[in-house]
């Protein structure tokens, strides 16, 4: 495995297993097969419902809770410092656990200064080693790292070969900020996985569309966390750290970049809206859970 140094000395896994959009059902089983295959790090957030799934799973796998890098990510609807700090100390009940290796800011919407705060007030109590944000484009990403009182640590963002992100990525350079891709295959949009320039590419070392993919992140110096349910896939994605691209290689998927989302845009109004309907919607589905106490 290769790590990163964070700016507060943190060392993060270059390479994770993230479990978004993994059910409730087949969580645990595929934490422990990414576990199992040699995963380390793994990335939930409140938002996926699946944290009682992540932190059973590492509990039973037997992997001391030391060597394991957890990050989990604040929903909107538990923004404000006292419901965010709240949040997080629920989120670690669910994955049984007294700290966290990273927690992020999931959206950059609401009052995200206050949830930030309760952010850097737990990682003064050690509860968490390491603060970020997600879905900071760089005006949003500049603005809490300069007005706040931490730099964040980590800043994860759709990148992949179709959607860089050159421009923010200097700007979180600038900034100190380590940039962490979620979709770092655009989740196969695109027919991500049958690019020929890619598949060209990985066939001279003997490696997949999604190998090449991964260690072309890896040689930027972003760090990946992708998701699969497959045991076969996981061992594959993990199965990165025994070649290396070229220059050449690297500024051929370079030219792929199309500079723009592969989902959709966190400026664009209609969106804003949606996410306000989704926290609506997610805060009465959490309230009722609550109150079943079911997890
Ligand atoms: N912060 C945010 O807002 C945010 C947003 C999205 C995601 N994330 C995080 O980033 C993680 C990764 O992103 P993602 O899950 O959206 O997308 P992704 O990792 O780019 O792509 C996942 C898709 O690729 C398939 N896949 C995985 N490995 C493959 C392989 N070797 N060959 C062929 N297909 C393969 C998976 O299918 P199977 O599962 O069927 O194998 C799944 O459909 C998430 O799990 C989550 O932790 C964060």
């Amino acid at each position: 495995m290769e790590f990163v140094t964070l700016n507060n000395g943190v060392q993060m896994p270059m390479l994770g297993y993230g479990v978004y959009q993994v059910t409730q059902e087949e969580c645990e089983k595929c934490v422990l097969d990414a576990l199992d295959v040699g995963y380390r790090s793994i990335d939930t957030a409140q938002s996926y419902f699946n944290e009682v799934q992540v932190g059973n799973a590492i509990h039973k796998s037997g992997v001391a809770r030391r060597d394991i890098f957890l990050t989990t990510k604040v929903w909107i609807e538990h923004y404000g410092y006292e419901q965010a700090k709240a949040s997080v100390l629920e989120s670690m009940e669910k994955l049984q656990t007294d700290y966290l290796d990273l927690c992020l800011l999931h959206q950059p919407f609401s009052d995200y200064y206050g949830a930030y705060r309760a952010l850097e007030d737990l990682q003064s109590e050690g509860k968490i080693r390491a603060i970020g944000i997600s879905n900071f484009y760089a005006d949003r990403m500049i603005d809490i790292a300069s007005f706040a009182r931490s730099v964040p640590q980590v800043n994860q963002v759709e990148t992949h070969p179709f959607n860089q992100q050159t421009e923010a990525k200097k700007y979180m350079d600038k900034y100190g900020v380590q940039i962490e891709a979620w979709a770092p295959f655009g989740e196969g949009r695109g027919d991500m996985f049958t690019n020929p320039v890619i598949a060209e590419i990985g066939s001279k070392y003997g490696k997949t569309v999604a190998q090449t993919i991964l260690r072309w992140h890896i040689q930027k110096g972003v760090v990946v966390i992708p998701k699969s349910t497959h045991r076969e896939r996981m061992a594959e994605n993990f199965n990165v750290f025994d070649f290396s691209l070229t220059d050449e290689d690297i500024a051929a998927i370079n030219a792929l970049d199309k500079a723009e989302s592969s989902f959709f845009s966190h400026n664009d109004p209609a969106m804003v809206e949606w996410f306000v309907k989704m926290v609506e919607e997610r805060k009465h589905q959490h309230d009722s859970s609550k109150e079943k106490k079911n997890w």
